[in-house]
């Protein structure tokens, strides 16, 4: 009798205290696993050489006018500069930095197909990539979630595409996420965070299409905060450890101060497009004017050695240059595609990135490579620049 209570006691607290034991595994599981959110993919790495390059789609507006014979010669047209670009550039990553489909012409049931289409020739040369999403891509028709399914589905190999966990990123703004890139394949941790932000925009979806916010939403202040603080105390601290890079589709509203300030010579590339209502986050309703402001002070607060920040959106604009209430370098995309506004005199290419050195505060190189080859707008991007 003794004995067995003796024994039944011990079980109890046995129980007791495996479950505390298994708790904690659990816990430690779910942060391991969300620090490690590719556990069945390569790692994104560095060259052996120490440098990691990037190449930047931007506005490839496929889908326009499928029932006219130059919506789809665009999409061929632009399919061809992929084609073109990709192999002489040799990127480590790409990223499809918005407006990856002109959404208000899609058909409701097949309006993500041209995601198979932007995605083949990064299949086909097993290419790393991710996509951020444009205020045309959430139309009647068609929404930044659908999209990121779509290219789950046909590039499951090579997307790192993710959604925000469940609550951050507002209901048309899913496309929140970072992705680590290592040193090699042994480093413990990583050396560089891409991150990546959903802005939203556009509309939402049939029966009863509505504008929608195009802003980060506030709830992703918060993320990145949380995020930071998990990294930092299971990788140490950022500013020692890690650099970072931010891509979002519209620019954050605070850019649209800076194109008064640009200067030809630090800040060079096309600048054609004046900024103002819709070319910035936040501007379709003046009252919101600023509410990406809670985004861009928490992005700017808690990522360390922050590089840059990557937006697409302005078709006219190349040139990159340094927001000071932040003190963070900006830079536009290069417009991709054949679709989507453009003028005769701007043409199409890519913005290349390169990280020369694992070392989290080195310098990046960027600049503007055009369809056939010829570049410009080269800068060198650290602390000194402008
Ligand atoms: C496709 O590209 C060719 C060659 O650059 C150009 O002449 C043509 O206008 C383009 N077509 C469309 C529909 O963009
Ligand atoms: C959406 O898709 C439906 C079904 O294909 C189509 O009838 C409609 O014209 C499309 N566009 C919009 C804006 O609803
Ligand atoms: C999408 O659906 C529309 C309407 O059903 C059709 O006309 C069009 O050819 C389809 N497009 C593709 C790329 O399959
Ligand atoms: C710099 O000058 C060139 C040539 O005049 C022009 O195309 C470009 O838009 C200018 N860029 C800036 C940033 O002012």
């Amino acid at each position: 009798m003794f004995w067995t209570m003796h024994l039944t006691a011990g079980l109890v607290t046995a129980a007791v205290l495996s479950a505390t034991v298994n708790a904690a595994i659990i816990r430690q599981e779910s942060l391991s696993n969300s620090l490690n959110p590719y556990p069945g993919k390569p790692r994104v790495t560095f060259r052996p050489d120490g440098t990691f390059k990037i190449t930047v789609f931007s506005d490839l507006h496929y889908g326009e006018n499928a029932w006219d014979a130059w919506g789809p010669q665009q999409d061929v047209n632009s399919t061809i500069l992929m084609n073109k670009v990709l192999p002489s550039e040799n990127p480590d990553y790409v990223v499809l930095n918005g407006d990856l489909i002109t959404g208000e012409n899609g058909f409701k049931e097949n309006a993500t197909v041209y995601i198979d289409e932007i995605v083949a020739p990064l299949n086909h040369l097993q290419i790393k990539f991710s996509s951020t999403h444009g205020n045309h891509d959430n139309e009647a028709n068609i929404s930044h979630i659908e999209e990121i399914r779509r290219e789950q589905l046909v590039a499951p190999l090579y997307s790192y595409t993710r959604t925000a966990p469940p609550g951050i990123g507002g209901p048309s703004g899913p496309g929140t996420y970072w992705v680590p890139v290592y040193t090699d394949n042994k480093a413990s941790t990583p050396s560089l965070i891409l991150w990546f932000f959903d802005s939203q925009g556009g509309f939402s979806e049939n029966p009863d299409s509505q504008p929608l916010p195009d802003w980060v939403d506030d709830t992703v202040a918060g993320w990145i905060e949380e995020q930071t603080a998990m990294m930092d105390a299971a990788w140490g601290p950022a500013a020692q450890h890690r650099g970072s890079l931010a891509f979002v589709h519209i620019p954050p509203h605070a850019i649209q101060n800076v194109q008064a300030t640009l200067d030809n010579t630090t800040d060079p590339g096309l600048n054609d497009d004046l900024l103002g209502e819709g070319s910035t986050q936040a501007t379709t309703d003046p009252a919101n004017n600023g509410k990406d402001d809670a985004f861009w002070v928490a992005l700017n607060t808690h990522v360390k050695n922050l590089h840059a920040v990557i937006s697409g959106h302005d078709h006219g604009n190349e040139w990159c240059a340094r927001e000071p209430t932040q003190n963070v370098i900006f830079c536009f995309d290069k417009h991709s595609g054949y679709g989507g506004y453009s003028s005769a005199t701007w043409g199409h290419g890519v913005r290349n990135i390169v990280f020369t050195s694992t070392n989290p505060q080195a310098s990046l190189e960027t600049w503007i490579r055009l369809e056939a080859g010829d570049t410009r707008g080269r800068v060198v991007l650290d602390k000194n620049y402008h």
